[in-house]
Protein backbone atom coordinates (compact mmCIF):
# COMPACT_ATOMS: atom_id res chain seq x y z
CA UNK A 1 0.00 0.00 0.00
CA UNK A 2 2.82 2.27 1.05
CA UNK A 3 4.53 1.68 -2.47
CA UNK A 4 1.34 2.54 -4.29
CA UNK A 5 1.06 5.78 -1.90
CA UNK A 6 4.59 6.64 -2.85
CA UNK A 7 4.13 5.97 -7.07
CA UNK A 8 0.72 7.95 -6.52
CA UNK A 9 2.77 10.82 -4.53
CA UNK A 10 5.83 10.80 -6.98
CA UNK A 11 3.61 10.96 -10.29
CA UNK A 12 1.07 12.93 -8.85
CA UNK A 13 4.72 15.90 -8.31
CA UNK A 14 5.32 15.73 -12.15
CA UNK A 15 1.71 16.10 -13.38
CA UNK A 16 0.79 18.79 -11.39
CA UNK A 17 4.05 20.69 -12.79
CA UNK A 18 2.80 20.30 -16.37
CA UNK A 19 -0.16 21.62 -15.83
CA UNK A 20 -0.30 24.85 -18.20
CA UNK A 21 -4.42 24.23 -19.08
CA UNK A 22 -7.82 23.73 -18.35
CA UNK A 23 -7.96 20.54 -20.54
CA UNK A 24 -4.99 19.36 -19.31
CA UNK A 25 -6.12 20.20 -15.84
CA UNK A 26 -9.57 18.51 -15.96
CA UNK A 27 -7.29 15.45 -17.52
CA UNK A 28 -5.16 15.45 -14.19
CA UNK A 29 -8.37 15.18 -11.99
CA UNK A 30 -10.04 12.39 -13.71
CA UNK A 31 -6.59 10.89 -13.67
CA UNK A 32 -6.38 11.07 -9.81
CA UNK A 33 -10.12 11.70 -8.33
CA UNK A 34 -12.55 10.25 -11.07
CA UNK A 35 -14.04 7.23 -10.47
CA UNK A 36 -11.86 5.11 -11.56
CA UNK A 37 -8.42 7.44 -10.42
CA UNK A 38 -5.73 6.73 -9.18
CA UNK A 39 -6.72 7.86 -5.60
CA UNK A 40 -10.31 6.20 -5.50
CA UNK A 41 -8.23 3.32 -6.40
CA UNK A 42 -6.78 2.97 -3.49
CA UNK A 43 -9.72 2.17 -1.48
CA UNK A 44 -11.19 -0.42 -4.29
CA UNK A 45 -10.08 -3.24 -1.86
CA UNK A 46 -10.68 -2.33 1.82
CA UNK A 47 -13.02 -5.13 2.31
CA UNK A 48 -9.86 -7.04 1.96
CA UNK A 49 -8.00 -5.32 4.72
CA UNK A 50 -8.10 -5.26 8.27
CA UNK A 51 -9.65 -2.77 10.58
CA UNK A 52 -6.52 -1.08 11.51
CA UNK A 53 -5.63 -1.16 8.06
CA UNK A 54 -8.52 0.08 6.65
CA UNK A 55 -8.45 2.99 9.13
CA UNK A 56 -5.19 3.98 7.82
CA UNK A 57 -6.18 3.29 4.13
CA UNK A 58 -8.86 5.29 4.46
CA UNK A 59 -6.96 8.17 6.35
CA UNK A 60 -4.59 8.43 3.95
CA UNK A 61 -6.68 8.56 0.70
CA UNK A 62 -8.87 10.95 2.16
CA UNK A 63 -5.45 13.18 2.84
CA UNK A 64 -4.54 12.67 -0.56
CA UNK A 65 -7.84 13.26 -1.84
CA UNK A 66 -8.29 16.92 0.12
CA UNK A 67 -4.44 17.86 -0.82
CA UNK A 68 -4.94 17.10 -4.70
CA UNK A 69 -7.96 18.78 -4.57
CA UNK A 70 -6.62 22.01 -3.09
CA UNK A 71 -3.72 21.89 -5.65
CA UNK A 72 -6.25 21.68 -8.62
CA UNK A 73 -8.07 24.62 -7.23
CA UNK A 74 -5.14 26.49 -7.01
CA UNK A 75 -3.63 25.83 -10.01
CA UNK A 76 -7.06 26.16 -11.31
CA UNK A 77 -7.27 30.08 -10.40
CA UNK A 78 -4.02 30.45 -11.50
CA UNK A 79 -5.05 29.78 -14.98
CA UNK A 80 -8.15 31.33 -15.35
CA UNK A 81 -6.34 34.71 -14.00
CA UNK A 82 -3.81 33.99 -16.74
CA UNK A 83 -5.93 33.57 -19.33
CA UNK A 84 -8.09 36.58 -18.06
CA UNK A 85 -4.98 38.91 -18.37
CA UNK A 86 -4.36 37.43 -22.10
CA UNK A 87 -7.70 38.20 -22.66
CA UNK A 88 -7.35 42.14 -21.89
CA UNK A 89 -4.25 42.32 -23.37
CA UNK A 90 -4.95 41.33 -26.49
CA UNK A 91 -8.57 43.05 -26.65
CA UNK A 92 -6.09 46.51 -25.91
CA UNK A 93 -7.06 49.34 -28.43
CA UNK A 94 -4.17 49.80 -30.86
CA UNK A 95 -3.96 53.61 -31.20
CA UNK A 96 -1.05 52.93 -33.61
CA UNK A 97 -3.75 51.76 -35.99
CA UNK A 98 -5.82 53.65 -38.48
CA UNK A 99 -9.23 54.57 -37.94
CA UNK A 100 -12.33 54.39 -39.59
CA UNK A 101 -12.27 57.74 -42.11
CA UNK A 102 -15.78 59.83 -41.82
CA UNK A 103 -16.75 62.59 -43.57
CA UNK A 104 -17.88 65.70 -42.01
CA UNK A 105 -19.40 69.01 -42.73
CA UNK A 106 -17.61 72.39 -42.00
CA UNK A 107 -19.06 75.56 -41.65
CA UNK A 108 -20.47 77.25 -44.77
CA UNK A 109 -17.80 79.95 -46.22
CA UNK A 110 -20.56 82.73 -45.84
CA UNK A 111 -21.37 81.57 -42.69
CA UNK A 112 -17.53 81.45 -41.69
CA UNK A 113 -17.26 85.33 -42.81
CA UNK A 114 -20.21 86.06 -40.77
CA UNK A 115 -18.70 84.47 -37.66
CA UNK A 116 -15.56 86.09 -37.89
CA UNK A 117 -16.87 89.48 -38.53
CA UNK A 118 -19.29 88.99 -35.44
CA UNK A 119 -16.22 87.48 -33.03
CA UNK A 120 -14.18 90.93 -34.00
CA UNK A 121 -17.25 93.30 -33.30
CA UNK A 122 -18.47 92.11 -29.86
CA UNK A 123 -14.88 91.98 -29.36
CA UNK A 124 -15.78 95.85 -29.57
CA UNK A 125 -18.62 95.95 -27.39
CA UNK A 126 -21.31 95.35 -30.71
CA UNK A 127 -23.92 92.81 -29.97
CA UNK A 128 -25.67 90.89 -32.61
CA UNK A 129 -29.39 91.40 -33.56
CA UNK A 130 -31.44 90.08 -35.78
CA UNK A 131 -34.63 91.37 -37.95
CA UNK A 132 -37.09 90.19 -40.11
CA UNK A 133 -36.65 89.45 -43.99
CA UNK A 134 -40.13 89.91 -44.45
CA UNK A 135 -39.45 93.53 -43.73
CA UNK A 136 -42.03 97.10 -43.85
CA UNK A 137 -41.71 99.12 -46.50
CA UNK A 138 -41.49 102.25 -43.91
CA UNK A 139 -38.40 100.37 -42.13
CA UNK A 140 -36.96 99.01 -45.51
CA UNK A 141 -37.39 102.84 -46.63
CA UNK A 142 -39.44 105.46 -45.41
CA UNK A 143 -37.83 105.96 -42.14
CA UNK A 144 -34.13 105.24 -43.92
CA UNK A 145 -35.48 108.69 -45.27
CA UNK A 146 -35.77 107.00 -48.84
CA UNK A 147 -39.77 108.33 -49.13
CA UNK A 148 -41.75 106.45 -51.86
CA UNK A 149 -40.57 107.83 -55.15
CA UNK A 150 -36.98 108.38 -54.08
CA UNK A 151 -34.88 107.79 -57.39
CA UNK A 152 -32.29 105.77 -54.98
CA UNK A 153 -35.54 102.91 -54.25
CA UNK A 154 -34.38 101.76 -57.87
CA UNK A 155 -31.15 100.58 -57.21
CA UNK A 156 -32.89 98.27 -54.51
CA UNK A 157 -36.03 97.13 -56.22
CA UNK A 158 -36.74 93.98 -54.51
CA UNK A 159 -39.71 91.53 -54.16
CA UNK A 160 -43.10 93.05 -52.71
CA UNK A 161 -45.36 90.31 -50.54
CA UNK A 162 -48.18 92.43 -49.98
CA UNK A 163 -49.12 95.72 -52.72
CA UNK A 164 -46.74 98.41 -51.59
CA UNK A 165 -46.06 98.12 -47.67
CA UNK A 166 -44.32 94.38 -47.05
CA UNK A 167 -41.40 93.49 -48.76
CA UNK A 168 -38.67 91.09 -48.63
CA UNK A 169 -35.91 93.52 -47.35
CA UNK A 170 -33.12 94.77 -50.06
CA UNK A 171 -30.84 95.40 -47.14
CA UNK A 172 -30.05 94.74 -43.32
CA UNK A 173 -30.31 99.17 -42.59
CA UNK A 174 -34.19 98.77 -41.68
CA UNK A 175 -32.66 97.17 -38.08
CA UNK A 176 -31.22 100.31 -37.45
CA UNK A 177 -34.51 101.27 -37.57
CA UNK A 178 -35.88 98.96 -35.64
CA UNK A 179 -32.97 98.83 -32.95
CA UNK A 180 -33.57 102.80 -32.59
CA UNK A 181 -37.60 102.68 -32.53
CA UNK A 182 -37.14 99.81 -29.85
CA UNK A 183 -34.65 101.58 -27.24
CA UNK A 184 -37.15 102.81 -25.57
CA UNK A 185 -34.67 105.12 -23.04
CA UNK A 186 -32.72 106.22 -26.46
CA UNK A 187 -29.00 105.30 -24.61
CA UNK A 188 -25.89 104.59 -26.97
CA UNK A 189 -26.50 101.89 -29.66
CA UNK A 190 -23.43 99.40 -30.92
CA UNK A 191 -25.22 96.74 -32.78
CA UNK A 192 -24.06 94.68 -35.61
CA UNK A 193 -26.61 92.73 -38.14
CA UNK A 194 -25.90 90.07 -40.39
CA UNK A 195 -28.44 88.75 -42.27
CA UNK A 196 -29.98 87.45 -45.64
CA UNK A 197 -31.70 90.50 -48.21
CA UNK A 198 -33.37 90.37 -51.56
CA UNK A 199 -32.99 92.22 -54.67
CA UNK A 200 -34.74 92.06 -58.36
CA UNK A 201 -31.53 91.53 -59.55
CA UNK A 202 -30.76 89.26 -62.50
CA UNK A 203 -28.44 86.40 -61.62
CA UNK A 204 -25.05 86.11 -62.88
CA UNK A 205 -21.64 86.18 -61.34
CA UNK A 206 -22.01 89.16 -59.49
CA UNK A 207 -25.67 89.63 -58.82
CA UNK A 208 -27.91 87.40 -56.91
CA UNK A 209 -31.55 88.01 -56.33
CA UNK A 210 -30.56 86.51 -52.62
CA UNK A 211 -27.29 87.62 -50.80
CA UNK A 212 -25.87 88.51 -47.40
CA UNK A 213 -25.15 91.67 -45.64
CA UNK A 214 -23.55 92.66 -42.46
CA UNK A 215 -25.24 96.01 -41.12
CA UNK A 216 -23.27 97.96 -38.56
CA UNK A 217 -24.66 101.20 -36.30
CA UNK A 218 -23.14 102.92 -33.84
CA UNK A 219 -24.92 105.53 -32.06
CA UNK A 220 -23.65 107.93 -29.01
CA UNK A 221 -22.57 111.20 -28.34
CA UNK A 222 -19.45 112.75 -30.76
CA UNK A 223 -19.48 110.44 -33.13
CA UNK A 224 -18.17 111.14 -36.39
CA UNK A 225 -16.71 110.00 -39.75
CA UNK A 226 -13.19 109.47 -37.68
CA UNK A 227 -14.53 106.82 -35.01
CA UNK A 228 -16.28 104.94 -38.39
CA UNK A 229 -12.68 105.23 -40.30
CA UNK A 230 -10.59 104.13 -36.95
CA UNK A 231 -13.32 100.97 -36.80
CA UNK A 232 -13.37 100.11 -40.14
CA UNK A 233 -9.18 99.93 -39.83
CA UNK A 234 -9.68 97.45 -37.57
CA UNK A 235 -12.31 95.35 -39.26
CA UNK A 236 -10.02 95.46 -42.48
CA UNK A 237 -6.97 94.42 -40.57
CA UNK A 238 -8.40 91.39 -38.77
CA UNK A 239 -10.23 90.34 -42.36
CA UNK A 240 -7.44 91.26 -44.73
CA UNK A 241 -4.42 91.33 -43.00
CA UNK A 242 -2.06 93.30 -40.71
CA UNK A 243 -0.85 95.65 -43.78
CA UNK A 244 -4.12 95.95 -44.96
CA UNK A 245 -4.74 99.84 -45.87
CA UNK A 246 -8.14 101.33 -46.00
CA UNK A 247 -9.55 104.61 -47.77
CA UNK A 248 -12.96 106.47 -48.09
CA UNK A 249 -14.47 107.29 -51.18
CA UNK A 250 -17.07 109.71 -51.13
CA UNK A 251 -20.82 108.51 -52.22
CA UNK A 252 -24.34 108.48 -51.76
CA UNK A 253 -26.68 106.74 -49.27
CA UNK A 254 -29.70 108.80 -48.07
CA UNK A 255 -29.54 107.29 -44.55
CA UNK A 256 -26.14 108.59 -44.15
CA UNK A 257 -24.29 112.02 -44.69
CA UNK A 258 -21.55 112.38 -45.49
CA UNK A 259 -21.60 108.85 -47.53
CA UNK A 260 -18.66 106.74 -47.96
CA UNK A 261 -17.82 103.82 -50.11
CA UNK A 262 -15.38 101.66 -47.61
CA UNK A 263 -11.83 100.45 -49.75
CA UNK A 264 -8.96 98.73 -48.96
CA UNK A 265 -5.85 98.58 -50.37
CA UNK A 266 -5.74 95.07 -52.47
CA UNK A 267 -4.41 92.24 -50.72
CA UNK A 268 -3.28 90.26 -53.50
CA UNK A 269 -1.07 93.09 -55.72
CA UNK A 270 -0.69 95.33 -52.50
CA UNK A 271 -1.43 98.33 -54.97
CA UNK A 272 0.13 97.95 -57.62
CA UNK A 273 -2.89 96.47 -59.76
CA UNK A 274 -4.08 92.91 -60.53
CA UNK A 275 -7.06 91.58 -62.03
CA UNK A 276 -8.95 91.20 -58.31
CA UNK A 277 -8.73 94.69 -57.97
CA UNK A 278 -9.09 95.49 -61.65
CA UNK A 279 -5.90 97.42 -61.92
CA UNK A 280 -6.70 99.58 -59.47
CA UNK A 281 -5.13 98.44 -56.26
CA UNK A 282 -8.28 99.12 -54.11
CA UNK A 283 -11.18 96.61 -53.50
CA UNK A 284 -14.73 98.07 -52.21
CA UNK A 285 -16.35 96.15 -49.51
CA UNK A 286 -19.08 97.86 -47.85
CA UNK A 287 -20.97 100.96 -48.06
CA UNK A 288 -21.17 103.40 -45.14
CA UNK A 289 -21.58 106.98 -43.58
CA UNK A 290 -22.64 109.20 -40.61
CA UNK A 291 -26.32 108.11 -39.54
CA UNK A 292 -28.53 111.01 -41.20
CA UNK A 293 -29.60 113.62 -39.00
CA UNK A 294 -33.26 112.56 -40.26
CA UNK A 295 -33.05 108.79 -39.41
CA UNK A 296 -31.92 109.83 -36.03
CA UNK A 297 -34.75 111.97 -35.57
CA UNK A 298 -37.77 109.27 -37.18
CA UNK A 299 -36.75 106.82 -34.69
CA UNK A 300 -36.83 109.42 -31.61
CA UNK A 301 -33.11 110.33 -31.26
CA UNK A 302 -32.29 113.67 -30.83
CA UNK A 303 -29.87 114.53 -33.52
CA UNK A 304 -28.64 117.40 -31.74
CA UNK A 305 -27.43 115.46 -28.84
CA UNK A 306 -26.92 112.21 -30.62
CA UNK A 307 -24.92 111.20 -33.41
CA UNK A 308 -23.56 108.25 -35.39
CA UNK A 309 -22.20 105.84 -38.10
CA UNK A 310 -23.71 102.80 -39.89
CA UNK A 311 -21.79 101.03 -42.36
CA UNK A 312 -23.25 97.42 -44.52
CA UNK A 313 -21.04 94.59 -45.91
CA UNK A 314 -21.67 92.28 -48.62
CA UNK A 315 -20.55 89.02 -47.01
CA UNK A 316 -20.57 87.16 -50.63
CA UNK A 317 -18.36 89.95 -51.79
CA UNK A 318 -15.99 89.64 -48.70
CA UNK A 319 -15.91 85.85 -49.01
CA UNK A 320 -15.63 85.46 -52.57
CA UNK A 321 -12.09 88.16 -52.32
CA UNK A 322 -10.90 86.06 -48.90
CA UNK A 323 -11.53 82.59 -51.11
CA UNK A 324 -10.72 83.46 -54.97
CA UNK A 325 -14.56 82.80 -55.47
CA UNK A 326 -15.14 84.27 -59.17
CA UNK A 327 -18.90 83.84 -59.54
CA UNK A 328 -21.55 84.55 -56.87
CA UNK A 329 -23.77 81.45 -58.00
CA UNK A 330 -21.34 79.49 -56.82
CA UNK A 331 -22.83 79.90 -52.95
CA UNK A 332 -26.43 79.11 -54.66
CA UNK A 333 -25.56 75.77 -56.70
CA UNK A 334 -24.73 73.23 -54.02
CA UNK A 335 -20.90 73.54 -55.32
CA UNK A 336 -19.40 71.80 -52.44
CA UNK A 337 -16.16 73.62 -52.66
CA UNK A 338 -18.17 76.28 -50.35
CA UNK A 339 -19.42 73.82 -48.15
CA UNK A 340 -16.16 71.64 -47.60
CA UNK A 341 -16.29 68.53 -46.12
CA UNK A 342 -12.76 67.62 -44.23
CA UNK A 343 -11.79 63.87 -43.38
CA UNK A 344 -12.47 63.12 -39.98
CA UNK A 345 -10.86 60.32 -37.84
CA UNK A 346 -13.46 58.65 -36.29
CA UNK A 347 -11.94 58.25 -32.89
CA UNK A 348 -11.00 62.05 -33.05
N1 LIG B 1 -27.58 99.36 -47.13
C1 LIG B 1 -26.56 99.70 -48.10
C2 LIG B 1 -26.69 98.83 -49.33
O1 LIG B 1 -27.31 97.81 -49.26
C3 LIG B 1 -25.20 99.53 -47.49
C4 LIG B 1 -24.96 100.57 -46.45
C5 LIG B 1 -24.40 101.77 -46.79
C6 LIG B 1 -25.36 100.37 -45.15
C7 LIG B 1 -24.20 102.76 -45.89
C8 LIG B 1 -25.16 101.36 -44.22
C9 LIG B 1 -24.59 102.56 -44.61
O2 LIG B 1 -25.52 101.24 -42.96
O3 LIG B 1 -24.44 103.53 -43.67
O4 LIG B 1 -26.16 99.17 -50.34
Amino acid sequence: MNKKIELIRSSLENDLNNIDNISKLNEIKTKYLGKKGLITDLTSNMKELSIEERKEVGKVSNELRAEVTNKLDEICKYLEEKSLNEKISNEQIDISLPSTISKIGVPNILEKVVEELEELLMSMGYDVVEGPEVEKDLYNFELLNLPKGHPARDAQDTFYIDGDTLLLRSQTSPVQIRTMLSNEAKSPIRIICPGKTYRRDDDDATHSHQFNQMEGLLVDKNISLANLKATFDIIAKEMFGNDSITRFRPSFYPFTEPSVEMDISCFNCHGDGCNICKGTGWITIGGAGVVHHNVLDNCGYDSNIYSGFAFGFGIERIAMLKYGITDIRTFYTNDLRVNPTFDRKECD
